[in-house]
Formats: structure tokens, sequence, C-alpha cells
């Protein structure tokens, strides 16, 4: 079976539903996210109101810091009439004072959709099951299902189609955002190849549910250490920071990954023609030394530049800038079409 486009499925059978991870939705249902994403940023682009959300009131729950999630979550409830309000990990009880389950019952009796970020996903979930409304995954150790939307939003966009795409992820292969292109990208019938060394490649949980999308779909999926093989032919190129957010394995990891810098060796490489070929990040970016962490890396490893080359970056076939902004995009339809219950666009 091929994957399936959005007019074949009933939008509404999205309302009322949490979003935690791509993996517990249909195909159907992720390629529709997709394409309704695409619509609302045409109808931002064209000035048109898309008050869906008027009158409700969102929480957003932040256990660990965020510059695009955060800032995505509020531009979006604000476009769609909603008022959101932020708690960070100072602000809140959750799980020090008070337990995920009373928190997410307190929560849900004041507001109509809560987004979280935080560090194990069984915490999303449990968020979840005693919230009584909708939970956005804003990112897990295991998954970042707000930026695959965006991230396939983006790919879409750039080449017009997500059927047959080739992309390969280089980097921490066991990473929330690497499991979730694995997953997420099968489940579209993106070929996602995983470049990684041994150490660092999905777990047997995740290469499991990729193996079950891709019979579904005839997606192709490769796990690789091998840079020749991972990089050939690929279209989309894309890396993360070689250390998570709740990681502190810094030494370990730069002697690791420094082989899978994403560089303009890599770039040609693939052999893909540049109008065949983009370059994406998640961000943040580790490509100078502009930030204290990458001071502090220069000077104890001395390298200057992490998963990324400052000339990659920078270069006219890098999407970074444009993925983040797709994520207030991406953001407000996963809102629209699961609280939503005015209108639900076919789109
Ligand atoms: N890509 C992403 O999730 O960015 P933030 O950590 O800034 O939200
Ligand atoms: N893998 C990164 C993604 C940041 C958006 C992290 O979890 O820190």
């Amino acid at each position: 079976m091929r994957a399936l486009t959005s007019k074949q499925f009933d939008a509404s059978q999205l309302q009322g539903r949490s979003f935690l991870a791509c993996k517990d939705f249909t195909p159907a249902e992720i390629n529709y996210l997709v394409d309704f994403s695409l619509h609302l940023k045409q109808m931002k682009q064209r000035g048109l109101p898309h008050h869906y959300l008027e009158g409700k009131n969102i929480a957003l729950l932040f256990a660990k810091t965020s510059t695009r999630t955060r800032a995505a979550f509020t531009v979006a409830a604000v476009d769609l009439g909603a008022q959101p309000e932020f708690m960070g990990a100072n602000d809140l009880q959750l799980g020090n004072k008070e337990s995920i389950a009373d928190t997410a019952k307190v929560l849900g009796r004041m507001f109509d959709g809560i987004e979280y970020r935080g560090f194990a996903h069984a915490d999303v979930t449990a968020l979840a099951k005693y919230a009584g409304v909708p939970v956005w995954n804003g990112l897990t150790d295991q998954w970042h299902p707000t930026q695959m939307i965006a991230d396939f939003m983006t790919i879409k966009e750039n080449f017009g189609h997500l059927q047959g795409i080739n992309l390969t992820f280089v980097g921490d292969g066991r990473n929330n955002v690497a499991n979730d292109l694995l997953v997420t990208g099968t489940m579209l019938g993106v070929n996602v190849r995983i470049l990684a060394p041994q150490a660092l490649q999905p777990v047997p949980e995740v290469v499991a549910l990729t193996k079950k999308f891709a019979a579904q779909t005839g997606a192709k999926f490769l796990i690789t250490d091998d840079l020749k093989q991972g990089v050939a032919g690929t279209n989309v190129i894309y890396t993360d920071v070689w250390v998570s957010m709740g990681e502190d394995n810094w030494e370990e990891r730069v002697k690791a990954l420094k082989p899978y810098q994403v560089n303009q060796a890599m770039l040609a490489a693939t052999g893909t023609p540049d109008d065949q070929l983009i370059f994406m990040h998640c961000l943040p970016a580790f490509h100078d030394t502009q930030t204290t962490y990458g001071q502090e890396i220069a000077r104890k490893y001395g390298i200057t530049e992490m998963e990324v080359t400052d000339e990659v970056f920078k270069s006219p076939l890098a999407r970074q800038f444009e993925e983040a902004e797709n994520r207030m995009h991406a953001i407000k339809a996963i809102m629209a079409a699961t609280l939503g219950d005015l209108f639900i666009p076919k789109i």
C-alpha cells in the first residue's frame, strides 16, 4: 500500500485527540497535518483570518528551555484567536511538589489544551491521560512530533512531494529528532537513512516501528555507519546537536561524531545535483563559536564547528530558517485540527 493522501480521510477524526507522537497516528492523518500546515501558511501570507480557536485558553509547559517551540506555540495560539499562558521549569510544581496526574487534573479544568516539553515520554503520556483536554508534545527525550510536521512540510515545499524523497539524518542517531525522522518519514513514504556510529544507532523499538510503517508505505530505510552509503543520492541532509538537552557527555560525543560532521565534502559525496539537495537542522546549531557552549568546546577540544560547518549552514542549500518558521504553521495546524470545533477545512 502506498502513502495515503489527505483527500482520503475525514479530518474530524483528529478532534479532541492529543498529539504525543506521530507513530500514534495513521500516515493519512500525518499527511493531512502537513497539508493543513501548508494551507495555514498561505492563509497567513495572504492576511486571511483563521480564528479557529477563538476564546480558548492554552497552557504552555516547559520543563526544558526553548526558543522556537515556545515562540511558535505562542504566535500560533494568538493567530488562532486563543490565549496562551507560559509556565517554565521554575514556575511549576510539576513532578517536584505535585504529581503529574494532579497537575493535569487542575490544568485540564482551566485550559482547553496543554503543550508540554519534558524529559521522559511517559510524563507527557501521563499528562494526556489525566488532563481531559488535548495535550501536545513539545519535545521529549524520545520524540519531537511538532518538529516532524514542520520538517516534512518544508521538504514538501521544496520538492513538491514527499513520496520517494531520500533523507539522511547524520549524527546522534538515537535522539528524539532522529527517532522521529526515521519513523515519521517512513510513514510518509520518504526513504530515510540514519548515518551514525554503531553506538548511536536507533534502538530496536524504533527500528520495529519503522519496519511496520515501511511495510505499509513502501518506503525504504537504512541504518549505517558508512558515510558513502549513507549520503549517496540523498536529497536531504539533516543533522542535530551532538548532545541533546538533559545530556552532558561532550567529550565522548565530539570524539564519536567528528567524522560525521556535515561539511562541503559530505554534500559533494551525495553526488546529488544542487537543485535536488537541501540541508536541514531543527536548531539550535553549533556552527561557529558565537555561543558560550561553542567557545567552551573550541577551548577544550580544538574544534570551532560541530555538527555542521559554518559554510554549509550559510550555503544556498540550507533551509533551517524556513524550517524554523514552519514550526509555527505546523503547530497551528496541530492545535486547530485537534482542538478546533467550529470549522474543519477540506484541503
Ligand atoms: N527545534 C526546536 O525545538 O527548537 P527549540 O528547542 O528552540 O524549541
Ligand atoms: N535533540 C535536540 C533537539 C532540540 C530541538 C535536543 O533534544 O536537545
